[in-house]
Protein backbone atom coordinates (compact mmCIF):
# COMPACT_ATOMS: atom_id res chain seq x y z
CA UNK A 1 0.00 0.00 0.00
CA UNK A 2 2.79 2.31 1.14
CA UNK A 3 4.75 1.65 -2.55
CA UNK A 4 1.54 3.35 -4.34
CA UNK A 5 1.15 5.99 -1.83
CA UNK A 6 5.19 6.74 -2.51
CA UNK A 7 4.68 6.75 -5.94
CA UNK A 8 2.33 9.05 -6.54
CA UNK A 9 4.07 11.35 -3.05
CA UNK A 10 7.15 11.20 -4.74
CA UNK A 11 6.34 12.60 -8.11
CA UNK A 12 5.26 15.78 -6.13
CA UNK A 13 7.32 18.14 -4.93
CA UNK A 14 9.03 17.12 -1.14
CA UNK A 15 7.19 19.99 0.86
CA UNK A 16 4.32 19.73 -0.66
CA UNK A 17 4.12 15.77 -0.43
CA UNK A 18 4.58 15.75 3.47
CA UNK A 19 2.19 18.53 3.98
CA UNK A 20 -0.65 16.45 1.67
CA UNK A 21 0.22 13.41 4.48
CA UNK A 22 0.06 15.29 7.31
CA UNK A 23 -3.32 16.44 6.46
CA UNK A 24 -4.28 13.23 5.37
CA UNK A 25 -3.52 11.69 9.07
CA UNK A 26 -4.47 14.28 10.61
CA UNK A 27 -7.59 13.97 9.27
CA UNK A 28 -8.57 10.69 8.93
CA UNK A 29 -6.94 9.59 12.09
CA UNK A 30 -10.34 8.60 13.73
CA UNK A 31 -11.91 7.66 10.55
CA UNK A 32 -12.16 3.87 8.78
CA UNK A 33 -9.89 4.91 6.84
CA UNK A 34 -6.88 4.71 9.41
CA UNK A 35 -7.18 0.95 8.52
CA UNK A 36 -4.79 2.01 5.79
CA UNK A 37 -1.49 2.66 8.36
CA UNK A 38 -2.69 0.96 11.60
CA UNK A 39 -1.19 -2.10 12.60
CA UNK A 40 -0.47 -4.26 15.58
CA UNK A 41 3.48 -5.01 16.81
CA UNK A 42 4.25 -6.89 19.15
CA UNK A 43 4.93 -5.35 22.81
CA UNK A 44 8.33 -5.09 23.67
CA UNK A 45 8.23 -3.14 26.71
CA UNK A 46 11.50 -0.91 27.71
CA UNK A 47 12.29 1.22 31.06
CA UNK A 48 14.43 3.98 30.08
CA UNK A 49 14.24 7.53 31.65
CA UNK A 50 11.92 6.01 34.42
CA UNK A 51 9.63 5.65 31.77
CA UNK A 52 7.99 2.33 30.24
CA UNK A 53 8.20 2.50 26.51
CA UNK A 54 5.36 -0.14 24.50
CA UNK A 55 8.71 -0.43 22.67
CA UNK A 56 11.93 1.43 21.69
CA UNK A 57 10.54 2.42 18.52
CA UNK A 58 10.17 6.44 17.94
CA UNK A 59 9.44 8.78 15.71
CA UNK A 60 11.80 11.45 15.55
CA UNK A 61 11.68 15.08 15.56
CA UNK A 62 10.73 17.39 12.68
CA UNK A 63 7.94 14.92 11.24
CA UNK A 64 5.02 16.16 13.24
CA UNK A 65 6.24 19.75 14.60
CA UNK A 66 2.75 21.00 15.44
CA UNK A 67 1.60 17.94 16.71
CA UNK A 68 -1.11 17.29 14.52
CA UNK A 69 -1.12 14.02 13.80
CA UNK A 70 -0.02 11.99 16.94
CA UNK A 71 -3.00 9.88 17.01
CA UNK A 72 -1.82 8.41 12.95
CA UNK A 73 1.35 7.53 14.30
CA UNK A 74 0.61 5.60 17.49
CA UNK A 75 -1.84 3.80 15.01
CA UNK A 76 1.21 2.97 13.29
CA UNK A 77 2.77 1.30 16.58
CA UNK A 78 5.44 3.73 17.40
CA UNK A 79 6.36 2.91 20.98
CA UNK A 80 6.86 7.20 21.13
CA UNK A 81 6.67 10.07 19.29
CA UNK A 82 8.83 12.88 19.68
CA UNK A 83 6.72 16.35 18.22
CA UNK A 84 8.58 19.76 17.10
CA UNK A 85 10.42 21.53 17.35
CA UNK A 86 8.60 24.19 18.36
CA UNK A 87 9.35 27.60 19.70
CA UNK A 88 8.03 30.12 21.59
CA UNK A 89 6.50 32.55 18.96
CA UNK A 90 5.18 30.75 15.58
CA UNK A 91 7.54 31.48 12.81
CA UNK A 92 7.37 30.65 8.75
CA UNK A 93 10.86 29.17 8.56
CA UNK A 94 13.52 29.44 5.59
CA UNK A 95 12.41 30.27 2.06
CA UNK A 96 10.90 27.52 0.04
CA UNK A 97 12.26 25.36 -1.28
CA UNK A 98 13.97 23.95 1.22
CA UNK A 99 13.29 19.83 1.58
CA UNK A 100 15.11 17.76 -0.67
CA UNK A 101 15.04 14.14 -1.56
CA UNK A 102 18.07 12.21 -2.74
CA UNK A 103 16.98 9.41 -3.62
CA UNK A 104 19.66 7.22 -4.77
CA UNK A 105 21.18 7.02 -1.59
CA UNK A 106 17.65 7.21 0.41
CA UNK A 107 19.01 10.62 2.03
CA UNK A 108 16.93 14.05 2.71
CA UNK A 109 18.48 17.25 3.12
CA UNK A 110 16.71 20.36 4.91
CA UNK A 111 16.84 23.55 6.16
CA UNK A 112 13.88 24.04 6.86
CA UNK A 113 14.29 26.03 9.74
CA UNK A 114 11.58 25.27 12.45
CA UNK A 115 8.80 26.64 10.51
CA UNK A 116 6.30 25.79 13.49
CA UNK A 117 3.05 27.34 14.49
CA UNK A 118 4.36 28.57 17.80
CA UNK A 119 4.37 26.73 21.53
CA UNK A 120 0.33 27.76 22.06
CA UNK A 121 -1.12 26.14 19.50
CA UNK A 122 1.09 23.22 19.76
CA UNK A 123 0.02 22.39 23.46
CA UNK A 124 -3.52 22.75 22.12
CA UNK A 125 -3.22 19.78 19.92
CA UNK A 126 -1.81 17.39 22.73
CA UNK A 127 -4.62 18.90 25.05
CA UNK A 128 -7.26 17.46 22.17
CA UNK A 129 -5.72 14.20 21.07
CA UNK A 130 -7.07 10.94 22.80
CA UNK A 131 -3.26 9.79 22.53
CA UNK A 132 -2.37 8.57 26.15
CA UNK A 133 1.47 6.96 25.00
CA UNK A 134 5.26 8.28 25.69
CA UNK A 135 4.92 11.76 24.47
CA UNK A 136 8.51 13.77 23.42
CA UNK A 137 8.17 17.71 23.40
CA UNK A 138 11.25 19.04 21.35
CA UNK A 139 11.58 22.64 21.78
CA UNK A 140 14.28 25.45 20.62
CA UNK A 141 14.45 28.89 20.04
CA UNK A 142 13.25 31.79 17.70
CA UNK A 143 15.03 32.64 14.74
CA UNK A 144 14.89 35.95 15.69
CA UNK A 145 15.07 35.52 19.33
CA UNK A 146 19.20 37.29 19.78
CA UNK A 147 21.42 34.52 21.13
CA UNK A 148 22.42 35.99 24.56
CA UNK A 149 18.67 35.49 24.81
CA UNK A 150 17.81 32.03 23.82
CA UNK A 151 17.56 30.43 26.90
CA UNK A 152 14.74 32.52 28.00
CA UNK A 153 13.53 30.57 24.84
CA UNK A 154 13.61 27.19 25.85
CA UNK A 155 12.57 28.11 29.46
CA UNK A 156 9.76 29.49 28.48
CA UNK A 157 8.79 26.79 26.10
CA UNK A 158 10.06 24.34 29.02
CA UNK A 159 7.16 25.65 31.21
CA UNK A 160 4.14 25.63 28.47
CA UNK A 161 4.76 21.81 27.10
CA UNK A 162 5.73 20.70 30.55
CA UNK A 163 2.34 19.34 31.82
CA UNK A 164 2.13 17.51 28.89
CA UNK A 165 5.53 16.03 27.65
CA UNK A 166 6.76 12.30 28.64
CA UNK A 167 9.54 14.24 28.41
CA UNK A 168 11.31 17.14 27.07
CA UNK A 169 13.89 17.32 24.54
CA UNK A 170 16.42 20.56 24.16
CA UNK A 171 17.30 20.88 20.59
CA UNK A 172 20.65 22.46 20.24
CA UNK A 173 21.87 20.52 16.97
CA UNK A 174 19.68 21.65 14.06
CA UNK A 175 22.01 23.20 11.53
CA UNK A 176 19.40 25.45 10.55
CA UNK A 177 18.48 27.88 13.19
CA UNK A 178 22.04 30.28 12.82
CA UNK A 179 23.94 30.20 16.51
CA UNK A 180 21.69 27.40 17.66
CA UNK A 181 24.67 24.69 17.39
CA UNK A 182 26.99 26.99 19.46
CA UNK A 183 24.70 26.01 22.65
CA UNK A 184 26.14 22.69 22.42
CA UNK A 185 30.37 23.99 23.63
CA UNK A 186 31.60 25.37 26.41
CA UNK A 187 30.14 27.97 28.76
CA UNK A 188 26.71 28.27 26.54
CA UNK A 189 26.21 24.92 26.58
CA UNK A 190 26.55 25.03 30.97
CA UNK A 191 24.44 28.08 31.78
CA UNK A 192 21.51 26.44 29.62
CA UNK A 193 21.71 23.38 30.95
CA UNK A 194 21.89 24.66 34.25
CA UNK A 195 19.02 27.00 33.21
CA UNK A 196 16.76 24.31 32.62
CA UNK A 197 17.22 21.73 35.41
CA UNK A 198 16.69 24.85 37.67
CA UNK A 199 13.35 24.71 35.91
CA UNK A 200 12.63 21.37 36.03
CA UNK A 201 13.07 21.08 39.52
CA UNK A 202 10.35 24.36 40.19
CA UNK A 203 8.37 22.26 37.75
CA UNK A 204 8.61 19.38 39.52
CA UNK A 205 7.53 20.57 42.25
CA UNK A 206 4.91 22.52 40.57
CA UNK A 207 3.02 19.91 38.92
CA UNK A 208 4.08 17.20 41.23
CA UNK A 209 5.81 15.30 38.73
CA UNK A 210 9.21 14.77 37.24
CA UNK A 211 9.42 15.21 33.50
CA UNK A 212 12.43 14.00 32.15
CA UNK A 213 14.98 16.53 29.80
CA UNK A 214 17.00 15.09 27.05
CA UNK A 215 19.54 16.93 24.81
CA UNK A 216 19.75 16.45 21.21
CA UNK A 217 22.99 17.00 19.44
CA UNK A 218 24.72 16.84 16.37
CA UNK A 219 27.00 14.19 14.13
CA UNK A 220 29.42 16.46 13.77
CA UNK A 221 31.25 16.90 17.01
CA UNK A 222 34.81 16.34 17.42
CA UNK A 223 36.19 13.60 19.38
CA UNK A 224 36.86 16.01 21.78
CA UNK A 225 34.07 18.35 22.17
CA UNK A 226 31.81 14.79 22.37
CA UNK A 227 33.82 14.29 25.74
CA UNK A 228 32.67 17.87 27.04
CA UNK A 229 30.00 17.26 25.91
CA UNK A 230 29.53 13.53 27.74
CA UNK A 231 31.28 15.68 30.83
CA UNK A 232 28.00 18.33 30.99
CA UNK A 233 25.58 15.52 30.72
CA UNK A 234 26.53 13.99 33.45
CA UNK A 235 27.66 17.15 35.57
CA UNK A 236 24.34 18.85 34.67
CA UNK A 237 22.09 15.32 35.42
CA UNK A 238 20.42 15.31 32.29
CA UNK A 239 18.14 12.21 31.75
CA UNK A 240 18.75 11.36 28.02
CA UNK A 241 21.17 12.23 24.94
CA UNK A 242 19.73 12.09 21.50
CA UNK A 243 22.25 11.00 19.00
CA UNK A 244 22.03 12.21 16.65
CA UNK A 245 20.41 15.04 14.61
CA UNK A 246 21.05 15.52 10.93
CA UNK A 247 24.85 16.20 9.92
CA UNK A 248 26.18 19.37 7.41
CA UNK A 249 28.62 16.80 6.27
CA UNK A 250 28.28 16.06 2.08
CA UNK A 251 31.21 13.60 1.54
CA UNK A 252 28.29 10.76 1.52
CA UNK A 253 25.99 12.36 -1.23
CA UNK A 254 28.92 13.95 -3.18
CA UNK A 255 28.11 14.60 -6.54
CA UNK A 256 24.07 13.53 -6.36
CA UNK A 257 21.43 16.43 -7.54
CA UNK A 258 20.87 18.59 -4.41
CA UNK A 259 23.89 17.13 -3.26
CA UNK A 260 24.94 20.91 -2.48
CA UNK A 261 21.72 22.22 -1.32
CA UNK A 262 22.41 23.98 2.19
CA UNK A 263 20.99 22.22 5.13
CA UNK A 264 21.04 18.64 6.98
CA UNK A 265 21.47 15.54 5.45
CA UNK A 266 19.55 12.93 7.23
CA UNK A 267 19.05 9.25 6.16
CA UNK A 268 20.94 5.59 5.21
CA UNK A 269 23.83 8.08 4.30
CA UNK A 270 24.08 9.17 8.27
CA UNK A 271 24.44 5.99 9.96
CA UNK A 272 27.90 5.62 10.36
CA UNK A 273 28.97 8.44 11.75
CA UNK A 274 25.80 8.84 13.94
CA UNK A 275 25.82 4.99 15.36
CA UNK A 276 30.08 5.88 15.99
CA UNK A 277 28.85 8.76 17.87
CA UNK A 278 26.44 6.48 19.80
CA UNK A 279 28.98 3.88 20.36
CA UNK A 280 31.31 6.61 21.41
CA UNK A 281 29.29 8.34 23.79
CA UNK A 282 28.25 4.86 25.02
CA UNK A 283 31.75 4.50 26.36
CA UNK A 284 32.06 8.00 27.76
CA UNK A 285 29.00 7.80 29.64
CA UNK A 286 28.92 4.39 30.66
CA UNK A 287 25.38 4.24 31.62
CA UNK A 288 25.61 7.33 33.20
CA UNK A 289 22.63 8.75 30.88
CA UNK A 290 20.78 6.45 28.54
CA UNK A 291 20.97 7.19 24.76
CA UNK A 292 18.62 7.44 22.13
CA UNK A 293 19.69 6.93 18.68
CA UNK A 294 18.61 8.37 15.63
CA UNK A 295 20.42 8.61 12.25
CA UNK A 296 19.91 6.02 9.18
CA UNK A 297 17.62 3.14 10.77
CA UNK A 298 16.21 1.94 8.04
CA UNK A 299 15.76 -1.50 8.78
CA UNK A 300 16.05 -3.88 11.50
CA UNK A 301 19.35 -4.73 11.24
CA UNK A 302 20.26 -0.78 11.56
CA UNK A 303 18.00 -0.90 14.49
CA UNK A 304 19.87 -3.49 15.87
CA UNK A 305 23.29 -2.18 15.33
CA UNK A 306 22.14 1.81 17.34
CA UNK A 307 20.95 -0.85 20.74
CA UNK A 308 24.09 -3.36 20.33
CA UNK A 309 26.22 0.33 20.10
CA UNK A 310 25.21 1.26 23.31
CA UNK A 311 21.61 2.56 22.60
CA UNK A 312 18.54 1.95 24.90
CA UNK A 313 15.57 3.42 21.94
CA UNK A 314 15.55 4.06 19.02
CA UNK A 315 14.04 7.19 16.51
CA UNK A 316 13.29 7.35 12.87
CA UNK A 317 12.80 9.71 10.37
CA UNK A 318 14.27 9.11 6.99
CA UNK A 319 13.38 5.53 7.25
CA UNK A 320 9.98 6.15 7.58
CA UNK A 321 9.81 8.46 4.66
CA UNK A 322 11.15 6.09 2.01
CA UNK A 323 9.67 2.54 3.35
CA UNK A 324 6.57 3.92 5.47
CA UNK A 325 4.97 2.34 8.43
CA UNK A 326 5.81 -1.26 7.65
CA UNK A 327 9.13 -0.28 8.64
CA UNK A 328 8.08 -0.18 12.17
CA UNK A 329 6.44 -3.46 12.61
CA UNK A 330 9.65 -4.75 10.68
CA UNK A 331 12.02 -3.57 13.52
CA UNK A 332 9.63 -4.38 16.64
CA UNK A 333 8.26 -7.67 15.54
CA UNK A 334 12.02 -8.94 15.05
CA UNK A 335 13.63 -7.06 18.20
C1 LIG B 1 12.72 17.32 7.09
C2 LIG B 1 13.36 17.11 8.43
C3 LIG B 1 13.04 17.98 9.48
C4 LIG B 1 13.62 17.82 10.73
N1 LIG B 1 13.27 18.66 11.74
C5 LIG B 1 13.78 18.46 12.98
C6 LIG B 1 13.37 19.28 14.05
O1 LIG B 1 12.53 20.17 13.92
N2 LIG B 1 13.93 19.06 15.28
C7 LIG B 1 14.85 18.05 15.48
O2 LIG B 1 15.32 17.88 16.61
N3 LIG B 1 15.23 17.24 14.47
C8 LIG B 1 14.72 17.43 13.24
N4 LIG B 1 15.11 16.60 12.22
C9 LIG B 1 16.14 15.56 12.47
C10 LIG B 1 15.53 14.18 12.75
O3 LIG B 1 14.75 14.21 13.92
C11 LIG B 1 16.65 13.12 12.91
O4 LIG B 1 17.42 13.44 14.05
C12 LIG B 1 17.57 13.04 11.71
O5 LIG B 1 16.86 13.23 10.50
C13 LIG B 1 18.32 11.72 11.65
O6 LIG B 1 17.44 10.63 11.55
P1 LIG B 1 17.03 9.94 10.15
O7 LIG B 1 18.32 9.60 9.42
O8 LIG B 1 16.23 8.73 10.54
O9 LIG B 1 16.25 10.92 9.39
C14 LIG B 1 14.55 16.76 10.95
C15 LIG B 1 14.85 15.89 9.90
C16 LIG B 1 14.27 16.04 8.65
C17 LIG B 1 14.62 15.08 7.54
Amino acid sequence: MYGLAKAWLFRKDAEQAHELTLNLLSRYARTPLAMFWRQKVTPKPVKVMGITFPNPIGLAAGLDKNAECIEAFAQMGFGFIEVGTVTPRPQEGNPKPRLFRIPEKEAIINRMGFNNKGVDYLVEQVKNTKFNGVLGINIGKNKDTPEERAVEDYVYCMRKVYPYASYITVNISSPNTPGLRAFQHGEALDKLLSALKREQAALTTKHGRYVPVAVKIAPDLTDEELQAMARALVKHEIDAVIATNTTLSRDAVAGLPHAKEAGGLSGAVLFEDSTRIVRKLSGLLDGAVPIIAAGGVDSHAAAKAKLAAGASLVQIYSGFIYKGPKLIADIVNRL
